[in-house]
Formats: structure tokens, sequence, C-alpha cells
């Protein structure tokens, strides 16, 4: 696995995969691989020579969040793209961002969901992520659907530039307990992540309650915050919309998502169930 820290090094690496015929897959990452890491690599390779981007990207933090004691373990993180066969590995230095003048925005969507608790960070996402296109040039870039309003962002981005690069979304990878992969899962101690994982529980409840007949979103909605606040949760959104994110309607139908962000021992945690 080759290992680049420097950007016309990795512009280069492109070049020369797409001059031998070879399509590129990039995965986006901020590093602390996971199970759910993992599963956008194994898509990646299936689709083309892979590089792994890791950097944990400053301009997606607000000032009160969690940037500095982000985790991080780039060794850790290169021993298994390297086990995984990985073609490259992209570790770029903070200059990538440093004096960006030009931002990225959606101004119907970056505000909306996690928009509301946290305006600046799409703004963050959208604009590294293009910075990354520009440098890798990806055929293919894959996103984990536990991001869901990440993953529409970035797809409409990619449309709204004719990107010309097919954006494809992952499936989230959960633990046992149904509690979606995160890196900052490794905040919680062994007793709390028992807990945590109610989150996903009661999401899949109201899923299994729409799937019984129950249809009214205001009563779906009432549903999973009872179940939430039960389960000690504090909510920021629990929101039914269709997966386009155009908002939800009086009847919820099948294909429409399920999307909530809650807090719990000073942890936050993103997570989105689809209606079936
Ligand atoms: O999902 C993430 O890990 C990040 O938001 C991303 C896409 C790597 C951009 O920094």
């Amino acid at each position: 696995m080759k290992i680049i820290t420097d950007i016309d090094e990795m512009k280069q690496f492109s070049r020369n995969l797409k001059k031998a015929s070879k399509k590129v897959s990039l995965v986006p990452t901020m590093g602390k691989l996971h199970a759910g890491h993992k599963k956008l690599v194994e898509e990646a390779k299936k689709y083309g020579e892979t590089v792994v981007s890791i950097f944990v990207n400053p301009l997606q933090f607000a000032p009160n969040e969690d940037f500095d004691n982000y985790p991080r373990d780039i060794e850790k993180d290169a021993e298994i793209l390297s086990d995984m066969n990985v073609s490259c590995l992209f570790y770029p230095p903070s200059d990538i961002v440093k004096n960006t003048e030009t931002f990225l925005i959606n101004p119907k969507y970056s505000g909306m969901l996690e928009g509301v608790f946290r305006p600046e960070h799409f703004q963050g996402v959208l604009t590294v992520v293009m910075k990354l296109f520009c440098i890798a040039d990806p055929d293919f870039a894959f996103f984990g659907l536990k991001d869901y309003q990440q993953y529409v962002l970035i797809k409409k981005m990619a449309e709204d530039y004719f990107l010309g690069v097919k954006i494809i979304p992952v499936e989230t990878v959960r633990e046992k307990c149904g509690l979606a992969m995160s890196s900052r899962n490794v905040y919680f101690g062994e007793e709390d992540k028992k807990r945590a994982c109610a989150f996903y529980g009661a999401l899949k409840k109201t899923a299994d309650l729409f799937k019984g007949g129950e249809k009214s979103s205001e009563k779906l909605t009432s549903f999973v915050i009872k179940e939430l606040i039960n389960a000690g949760f504090a909510i920021d959104y629990a929101k039914i919309t269709d997966e386009g994110l155009g908002g939800g309607k009086t009847d919820a139908e099948r294909g429409d998502i399920l999307l909530a962000a809650v807090r719990f021992k000073g942890v936050r945690l993103l997570d989105n169930i689809y209606f079936i």
C-alpha cells in the first residue's frame, strides 16, 4: 500500500491509475477505522483501485465540538488498510484546508436536521469532500448511510457540479445489539454503550409499527420520541421524511426514512431507518 501525504503526488497517483485504464474508488474518512469503514473499503474495492483518505477535517467541527479529542490512530489505521490490500492511503496535511476562502453550501439542505444543531457542519463537509475529489479525482466515492443527510448533500453536490464521480451509498454496519458503528462510540464505557443500543431499538420498533399498519407520521413520531425519552436519551430531532429529504407527509409511506439524533452521556448519536 502506498502512503501519500502530498497533494501533487496524490494527483499524479490517480492520473497514473487512469492512464493504466484503472478506475479510482475513493473512501473519504476521518480515521479511527472500524467495521463500518471496512465495509466501505470492501465495497470500494469492487469498483476500482481503492484510495482511502484519512483527514480529521477542522472545517466541519464547531469551536465547542470534539475536534481536539476526536479519536485518532493513524498507525493502526494504516495497518488495517494495508491488511485490506488498499492501493493507497492518502493522509494529507492540514494545508488542504488552511487559508480556504471558498466554501460550498447547499442553502436548501445544509440548514435542516443536523444543520439546525451544527450550522457550519455541512459547509465544512462539502468543502473538504470537494477538495478531496479535486485531488484524488475518483470515478466512485463511498459514503455510509448512517450519515444520511451527508450522503444526500454530497450526491447533490456531485450532480450540481457535473463531477463525473458516482456517489455510492453503503449500508450502516451495526454492533450485535443494533448500535451503529461510529468512531465516537469509543467515548462510551461498556455499561453506557449497552444502554446506547436502545437508540436503534427505538427506531426499529417504530419501523415495525409502520410495517404493522400505523401510517400516521404524527403517531409514529410521538411513538419514537416517547421510546427515546424512556430510554434516557435527550433528543435533538426525530423526523420522518421522504428519501430525498423533501419533507414528510401526513401519512408515512414505504421508502420514507426516520432520521434521528440524540445525546447520551455526553455523546451525540446519529442514526436512521427506512420504512419498508
Ligand atoms: O463521514 C465522515 O467521516 C466525514 O464527514 C467525511 C465525509 C470524511 C468528510 O470529512
